[in-house]
């Protein structure tokens, strides 16, 4: 579930049906609870859980009668141990306003399992102390009540934002707000499409999205890990500034497309590949494999390409003005046409490569040198 879904879905829950909770739901539940923030994380919270269905009936001598019929009922506590004598006076309320952070967090993540629960704060203090044998350090503060709902509870009103708030010195424009980026994780959609799309800063992660057409789509500065884009066909579209980890691209087409500053990085296999007016000015690959790939007209100025397999690729009216080429491998390579002005070939197999109208200026002749 969404986070916004859990904050606009979560009610106050006062009727429970009989499923018992597992103790990895409740741990599930109590783990949420730490992860609230607390004053210098001395998380001056304690948890007694009361499940057992004897010791939830003396919940009937200290509040409402409905609160022991819930499968769990969580006795929120502050643990006073060592917060006063840290922070002295300033300290007292923090150890209240950490249980009330620890309280909400339960309650979202209660609702994003598909459970309810209610905070109670009108309980006998004493009497709480007494049935549960609660120690002088434990400060019980809440009762948390939580199971399966019995029915969906409607929304209570709230007051409007203006009435509970202002503004101090000058109020900021209205503005939109920014949209969340796409993301898509853990998921098998071979042969999707995506057309005329914004998509900036989107993060794909664990999926398989082999043969799927993307045209006309804004993908600027997205992220991409473990994906399977084998085949897929890129027409039109900026993947300017974007990040590629162990990410399988082998036969993909890349047309009129923008990649530039974009890295490559950890297992980037693009064999059999075909690049044609592709954009990829400034942008670093390491560890990539293009063999037997496909380069015509692509705009390579300033690149980083270390430690690629370019084996059999053909390169054509490719411009690598001033890139860094190490450690690459380009043995049967053909260039044609190519300009290579400045740019740095080191420790490159050139082995059987043909070099066909290549502007040769310095890197030809750093070329040949090895070959000697
Ligand atoms: C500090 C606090 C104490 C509360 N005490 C009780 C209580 O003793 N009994 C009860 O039925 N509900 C109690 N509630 C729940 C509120 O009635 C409930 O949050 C409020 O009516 C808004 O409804 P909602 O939670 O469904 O949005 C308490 C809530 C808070 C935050």
């Amino acid at each position: 579930m969404e986070l916004q879904n859990a904050i606009e879905s979560r009610r106050s829950t006062r009727e429970f049906t009989e499923r018992k909770l597992t103790k990895a739901e409740i741990n599930e539940i109590l783990r949420a609870g730490v992860l609230a923030p607390s004053a210098c994380n001395m998380q001056s919270w304690y948890f007694y859980i009361v499940c057992d269905e004897r010791e939830r009936e003396k919940l009937k001598e200290v509040c409402a009668d409905w609160v022991s019929a819930a499968p769990v009922v969580i006795i929120v506590c502050t643990d006073d141990n060592g917060i006063v004598s840290r922070f002295g006076d300033r300290g007292r309320k923090f150890p209240m306003q950490d249980t009330s952070l620890a309280m909400e967090n339960m309650l979202l993540k209660a609702t994003d399992m598909g459970l309810g629960g209610c905070i109670i704060g009108a309980y006998k203090q004493n009497r709480l102390n007494e049935l549960f044998n609660i120690p002088r350090e434990h400060t019980a503060v809440a009762l948390l009540p939580i199971g399966e709902p019995k029915e969906k509870i409607p929304p209570r009103d709230r007051k409007e934002i203006g009435e509970v708030s202002s503004y101090i010195g000058e109020e900021p424009e209205e503005g939109k707000i920014k949209p969340k980026p796409f993301e898509l994780k853990h998921a098998y959609l071979p042969n999707a499409e995506f057309s005329d799309i914004g998509l900036p800063n989107a993060l794909f992660d664990d999926v398989n999205l082999s043969e799927t057409k993307f045209n006309n789509v804004n993908l600027l500065k997205a992220e991409y890990s473990d994906i399977n884009l084998s085949g897929a066909k890129y027409s039109a579209v900026n993947m300017t500034g974007s990040e590629f980890k162990c990410v399988e691209l082998n036969g993909a087409k890349f047309g009129c497309c923008e990649i530039c500053e974009s890295e490559g990085k950890y297992c980037v296999e693009m064999k059999e590949s075909l690049f044609d007016s592709v954009d990829i000015n400034g942008s670093k690959l390491n560890h990539c494999s293009l063999e037997s790939s496909v380069l015509t007209d692509v705009k390579m100025a300033g690149a980083k390409l270390y430690d690629i397999d370019l084996d059999e690729a053909d390169l054509s009216g490719v411009n690598m003005v001033s890139s860094n080429i190490r450690c690459t491998n380009l043995f049967g390579a053909t260039l044609k046409n190519c300009c290579l002005i400045n740019a740095a070939l080191e420790g490159c197999d050139i082995e059987g490569m043909t070099v066909d109208g290549v502007d040769v200026a310095e890197a030809i002749k750093a070329f040949k040198d090895r070959a000697k």
